[in-house]
């Protein structure tokens, strides 16, 4: 046994001890619901690497649908702006003087130039092509020589702006014509979200990863729990014994996972959970949010981490990785975030290095249908709306 082996036992060996394994809460198994269509439990392989596929979910579901843009920690008080400029989606959030949201396709009206890049603090955005200024409410506020334009008046052009909502810790938009009622979109998580406060949450670590994998494979990863005994056998496993329990919410799932007994740890978990009323499972066990069509919300009420994956042409993701703690957590709250953090990291890399062994440069003409087990449950109900959303786009286009 190597060194690294021998440690992970002897730290496997001792969480047993402290959380006390085998006790009745950890034997209780939950039972998965099946999704009762796609029957035959096959998906296509060509899903994962035809480039008309990804074309039309970037079409029919990404620029439909509403999509987390930008965090709201990126534009907490007065005169801030933060950009999204992913799978062609060009984007910035602003919030004025006033403290009014506002969201806009991030292109100048002049030659259609990306305005601004990255986040930050400013009270106007500049063009940085031939200098048109814009106020954050989006109004053309300054253009050189403006009179230079023959008959076209340039005064009064306003920034083409996209409805936004704020809602769980990020900034949500939605560039259709006819968007669907946020509040609707949601199925009632915002309800079951709300105790959590996730707007007070802010990064310990915020990053961007590039993955040579296809989106869907990196999201239905985040989501799957059969692999976890194979992938994370060495640790988490030995301390998730039962499956997640699954709700659908519409397009989005609910997975609550029961990580390790709950016994000393709701101690120090009462102090650690500000906000509330919680249930007794929300303060006990890591609620899994994967709300359509990529963002991940992984919450207990003292921690929450954000992942939204990004298609990166079909075989490569974008991960927007954020792991936050609640604004002001001092002591035993501060230490069990990020004790938290630190596992998820451990997990993540266990994660993205199997992936990388695994599901790059995939072969669909070697293995032509993939087939999904019970929990695999997710990944059903993912390509279920994927095929509902990319059906209603073509039935609008033909
Ligand atoms: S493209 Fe923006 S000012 Fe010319
Ligand atoms: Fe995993």
């Amino acid at each position: 046994m190597g060194k690294m082996q021998r440690a992970t036992s002897a730290a496997n060996a001792f969480c047993d001890r402290l959380w006390g394994r085998g006790s009745d809460m950890a034997d209780q198994m939950h039972s998965l619901p099946r999704v009762g269509r796609f029957a035959d439990r096959t998906i296509d392989a060509r899903t994962y690497t035809d480039p008309n596929v990804l074309a039309m979910e970037v079409q029919a579901v990404f620029r439909q649908s509403w999509i987390a843009a930008v965090p709201s920690w990126k534009l907490r008080g007065p005169n801030r702006y933060a950009t999204l400029s992913e799978s062609g989606i060009d984007i910035v959030v602003t919030r004025d003087a006033n403290g009014t949201l506002a969201a806009f396709h991030n292109r100048c009206l002049h030659r259609g130039s990306r305005i601004v890049h990255g986040c930050g603090k400013a009270k106007e955005l500049k063009c940085g092509y031939h200098g048109w200024v814009f106020g954050l409410e989006g109004r053309l506020i300054h253009a050189p020589a403006s009179d230079g334009f023959g008959g076209v008046d340039v005064h009064g052009m306003r920034l083409i702006s996209v409805p936004v909502r704020e809602f769980g810790g990020l900034i949500w938009v939605n560039l259709s014509d006819q968007p669907r009622d946020f509040s609707d979109s949601l199925c009632g998580i915002d309800a079951e979200l709300e105790p959590y406060g996730l707007s007070e949450m802010e990064p310990i670590e915020e990053r961007v990863f590039s993955i040579p994998v296809n989106w869907k494979v990196m999201l239905e990863n985040a989501f799957d729990y059969y692999h976890v005994s194979e992938v994370h056998g060495q640790t988490i496993h030995a301390h998730v014994k039962t499956r997640p329990e699954m709700a659908l919410y519409g397009d989005h799932v609910r997975q609550n996972v029961h990580i390790a007994p709950y016994t000393w740890r709701s101690l120090i978990d009462r102090r650690c959970s500000r906000g509330g009323p919680y249930t007794a499972k929300q303060v006990s066990q890591l609620y899994k949010y994967t709300l359509f069509p990529n963002t991940m919300l992984n919450v207990l009420p003292y921690h929450l981490t954000v992942m939204r994956f990004w298609p990166d042409g079909v075989g490569g993701t974008r991960l927007h990785y954020a792991f936050c703690k609640r604004t002001g957590a001092r002591g035993l709250e501060w230490a069990r975030a990020h004790a938290t953090w630190v596992a998820s990291r451990i997990i993540l890399a266990e994660d993205v290095r199997m992936l990388l062994r695994c599901q790059t440069h995939p072969d669909s003409q070697a293995v032509q249908h993939h087939i999904l087990h019970d929990q695999e449950a997710a990944a059903i109900h993912l390509h279920e709306t994927l095929e509902r959303w990319k059906g209603r786009g073509a039935d609008a286009s033909g």
